[in-house]
């Protein structure tokens, strides 16, 4: 996506919504693979251990939650809020992964674009999402900064995007490139290069540019980090990034 494209989120989520609608009883088939999988190990850990570092119950925010594939990884959990733009996938999660291991006391889904849903402030203690910044979904200070504000003092941000070091090289310079002079074309140019990303656009971002959005979100620092992901379903590289509320 080239920086500073004005995104339809309306648009762009019809496509997405489409998209997954498609695929949703596969991916629900999919998640068996994916939780055997090292990379999901480790995240489940990590989700596991931000959720328990409460000490207490705790009402948790995941955002893009598709099937629920994390549920289960959750622990000490009062309230769930798993919010997605896709009916089908909401459905399915009604029936996530390893449900048996489920052990959110509440767990209430619902139809919303991330970009466009708000919540009243401090609302959560935790607030994560897997897996949904990079296609249509751009990482943006204003979604960080939604973030901030729904979470409670003390509360935790954790979520992956796509890392740009996931395209070949030839079209990450390419990229490179347009998001560089970008900015200086005119608008029938800006247009033109929009159209040509197609309905869905691919929101990939270096880690320098992850840390320059949060440096000017509200949350100020994060850490960030890139991991190479051996999945059979998705090889790539993601970003990881978690941040508090002060
Ligand atoms: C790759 S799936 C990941 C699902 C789940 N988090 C997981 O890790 O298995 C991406 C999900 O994000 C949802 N999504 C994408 N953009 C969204 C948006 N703007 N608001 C809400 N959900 C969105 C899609 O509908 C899809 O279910």
């Amino acid at each position: 996506m080239s920086e500073n494209a004005v995104l339809d989120y309306t648009e762009i989520g019809a496509s997405i919504k489409a998209s997954y609608s498609i695929v949703a009883s596969k991916y629900r088939r999919d998640d068996e693979i994916e939780i055997t999988t090292e990379h999901h190990r480790r995240l489940k850990g990590i989700l596991g251990s931000m959720t328990s570092s409460f000490g207490r119950p705790i009402s948790v925010l995941d955002v893009g939650c598709g099937t629920g594939r994390y549920f289960y990884c959750l622990n000490n959990v009062e309230q769930l809020i798993g919010i997605d733009l896709c009916e089908e996938m909401l459905k399915i999660a009604e029936n996530p992964v390893r449900q048996k291991e489920v052990s959110v006391k509440n767990i209430e889904l619902r139809c919303e674009n991330a970009h466009l849903v708000s919540f009243p402030p401090q609302s959560f203690d935790v607030i994560y999402s897997m897996g949904m910044f990079g296609n249509g979904c751009p990482v943006t200070v204003e979604i960080c900064n939604k973030f901030h504000d729904w979470l409670k003092p003390g509360g935790k941000l954790f979520f992956d995007a796509v890392d740009v070091a996931t395209l070949p090289t030839a079209k990450r310079i390419r990229r490179k490139i347009r998001k560089a002079i970008y900015q200086f074309l005119p608008q029938r140019a800006k247009r033109a290069l929009d159209e040509r990303e197609g309905s869905v656009p691919f929101c990939d971002l270096s880690k320098r540019e992850l840390e320059r959005i949060m440096r000017a979100s509200r949350f100020g620092t994060a850490s960030v980090s890139s991991h190479v992901c051996q999945s059979p379903l998705w090889q790539g590289v993601h970003l990881e990034c978690a941040a508090s509320k002060g």
